[in-house]
């Protein structure tokens, strides 16, 4: 890691909402203080209550916290009904497509169009409060409106990532019990159109009986099956709805959404929030570690099928009353110098993407920003991965010209928002160092029994206090959420929330994550399990074993790697090269089907057995350091066969 040191540029960043170190640590302090009086304060300040709490914190049946019990709100009267009061005509959303089409929806306007969206779900699809509602849709603002429809009515979505399989999704209908589906024909990428629906389709083909209907936005208008009876097209419906629309009340704690995440086993996990904690801190958040303004255009080029599009697209910026960016394209076409021309066009304030993008952006267009005006940029941020030296100083200096404070966030689907960051006005930034812990959020780096970590060592990542807008439940699985979350480390005796991340901290206390502990690897700044890829590697008819590993790799941080032991291996050496490509190319074709594309092996081993413990456990460690040509510290003589490690070293020499 770099040793510079980079201050907040005070001519840009002098007003912002907090803005030294002394005023963080005030707030911190305040928090250790009064932990329920500082989150207290925050949600009668930042939420529009129908019916205000009457309880803070509720730890009776930890870890199934509950904030603000007694409270009531709607998380669509927060993100859009409130701001017609003085944001009626400002931009909310605006929208950019792959072919460079623009649409604008002002407040008002996306008022008007959710309000519709929510009578035609209740009326036409009989959507009521707590019914599931899944959402398989590319990247156009009817993505936003959807959701925000499902929270006036206090139905509880689940978008589903446009690169999911149809049996993906199918598992994710299914676990949910969702009564509708909203999809599109499909959308536009890179000048041409894709498909959305058909995957819909064949995911509807199996046991998804508790799906009544389909609801089909006309996006790249390709023809498409229609399902008499079950399909319907949203552009003719919603013609015919009202723009009048009550809000459901909700409780603070009802559920605002699921979202399916990997752990580190087969069935991805529903990750459940709530309604009042999620949209406190999503909007917080907003404030604290973008910095944003009133005057501001906000661009986070995720998609909304993950959690930064959740509370970085929509819910964060919209309840913060901001202008939010939606982008349906990639940031290659028709060049690398999209984005910088989109931030030049729409005159960006905070611009926030993944270390991943900003690798390849750079590979492809080192002088790319350089042709554009980029002066409207504050602050930069990034998610999803730790960002390597290199990069960060292109980003800092191309992109930021030297003076933007660049946000390395540190969050997860779990955490619901920023868990660790600097704030763009106050933090001196270590690059490659998501630096310290938000006001409000007790981060700490301990081992399994509570006591810190010393400085410079690594140990486990955990928030040690419930905060508002973490998880709440596993959907369906109580006992999963129990044992996944709270099940490996203990602070004063009480079981504490485990990110499932290591990381360390320097003498000055900040802190570097150094990445997942678990069988989770990071692929392009997406979450991936292990064993969800390797049990789609055994549905091979010739695979006796196999093994993931995450491998480096220049672009995508991490690749996937797999280990293969065949069933039968071809007999001759003619044969071999000729067969083996072949069964490679068989099993990422399974892997797309059960998965889809994201999860595709970058590359894989045969080998003639794994490395296993006399008691048959797999050593991935072994395996993870063969992947990157380390050597091999770790004591192999527990090992059944000891041989396979030289084995498989000689093999991936050839590979
Ligand atoms: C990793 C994405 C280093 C981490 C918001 C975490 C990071 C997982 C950072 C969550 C960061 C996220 N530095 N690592 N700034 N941000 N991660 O659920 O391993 O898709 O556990 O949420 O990404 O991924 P998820």
């Amino acid at each position: 890691m770099s040793k510079e040191i980079f201050y907040p540029n005070k001519e840009l960043l002098g007003d912002a909402a907090i803005n030294s170190m002394e005023q963080y640590r005030e707030l911190v302090k305040k928090a250790d203080e009064d932990y329920e009086g500082f989150w207290s304060d925050l949600a009668k300040e930042k939420i529009d209550w129908f019916k205000p709490f009457d309880r803070v914190l509720n730890e009776d049946d930890a870890p199934f916290y509950k904030w603000f019990e007694g409270g009531q709100l709607n998380v669509a009267y927060q993100c859009v009904g409130r701001h017609l009061k003085d944001k009626k005509n400002k931009a909310a959303i605006i929208f950019e497509g792959d072919n460079g089409d623009q649409r604008t929806l002002t407040y008002r306007e996306l008022y008007y169009e959710v309000n519709r969206t929510a009578n035609l779900f209740r009326n036409k699809f009989d959507i009521k409060k707590g019914d599931r509602v899944v959402l398989y849709m590319p990247m156009i603002p009817e993505a936003a409106i959807t959701m925000l429809a499902c929270a006036k009515l206090g139905a509880i979505h689940s978008v589903v990532f446009g690169g999911f399989s149809a049996e993906a999704l199918r598992d994710r209908i299914i676990d949910a019990e969702a009564k509708l589906v909203v999809t599109a024909d499909g959308a536009f990428r890179k000048g041409k159109p894709y498909m959305l629906k058909p995957v819909v389709d064949k995911a509807l083909e199996e046991g998804c009986d508790c799906v009544k209907a389909v609801c089909v936005v006309e996006r790249n208008k390709e023809p498409i099956h229609w399902e008499r009876g079950r399909d319907y097209s949203y552009l003719q419906m919603i013609e015919n709805e009202s723009v009048k629309c009550e809000p459901e009340m909700v409780d603070s704690e009802h559920p605002l959404f699921l979202l399916y995440t990997s752990g580190s086993t087969g069935k991805p996990k529903g990750v459940q929030h709530s309604s009042a904690g999620y949209i406190l801190w999503a909007q917080t958040t907003m404030e604290y570690v973008f910095d944003l303004k009133d005057n501001d255009t906000y661009w986070c080029t995720a998609d909304v099928g993950w959690i930064t599009g959740h509370t970085y697209i929509v819910y964060g910026p919209l309840a913060a009353g901001a202008t939010t960016v939606m982008f349906e394209g990639v940031p290659t076409f028709p060049d690398a110098g999209r984005c910088w021309s989109m931030v030049e066009e729409y005159q960006i304030n905070q611009f926030y993407t993944a270390p991943t993008a900003i690798r390849l952006l750079h590979k492809m267009g080192t002088d790319e920003p350089y042709k554009y005006d980029l002066s409207s940029l504050r602050v930069l941020g990034t998610v999803g991965e730790p960002i390597d030296p290199d990069a960060w100083k292109w980003y800092y200096e191309a992109v930021g010209s030297s003076k933007c404070s660049i946000v390395d966030t540190y969050w997860q689907t779990e955490t619901g928002g920023h868990m660790i960051s600097p704030l763009p006005g106050a933090t001196p930034i270590k690059p490659g160092c998501a630096t310290f812990a938000l006001p409000g959020i007790k981060a700490e780096i301990i081992e399994e029994d509570g006591t810190p970590t010393p400085v410079g060592e690594k140990g486990f990542m955990c928030i040690t206090k419930p905060w508002p807008s973490m998880i709440r439940n596993i959907w369906n699985d109580p006992e999963r959420f129990k044992k996944a979350y709270f099940g490996d480390c203990k602070k004063d005796g009480k079981p504490v929330y485990f990110t499932g991340d290591g990381a360390m901290m320097d003498e000055d206390g900040y802190i570097t994550i150094t990445g997942r502990t678990d069988d989770v690897i990071n692929v392009s700044g997406h979450r991936m399990g292990t064993a969800e890829v390797e049990a789609a590697i055994n549905n091979h008819e010739n695979v006796a074993a196999v093994a993931v590993v995450g491998k480096p790799h220049d672009i995508k941080g991490e690749g996937i790697f797999a280990y293969i032991v065949l069933k039968s291996v071809p007999s001759s050496k003619d044969d071999d090269v000729a067969d083996m490509l072949e069964t490679m190319k068989e099993i990422n074709a399974l892997i797309k089907k059960e998965i889809g594309a994201i999860a595709l092996c970058d590359d894989m081993a045969f080998v003639p057995d794994l490395p296993k413990t006399r008691s048959g456990k797999i050593m991935r460690r072994i395996l993870r350091s063969l992947v990157k040509g380390e050597e091999i510290t770790q004591d192999i003589s527990t090992l059944e066969d000891p041989s396979i490690v030289k084995t498989i070293e000689d093999i991936l020499k050839k590979v």
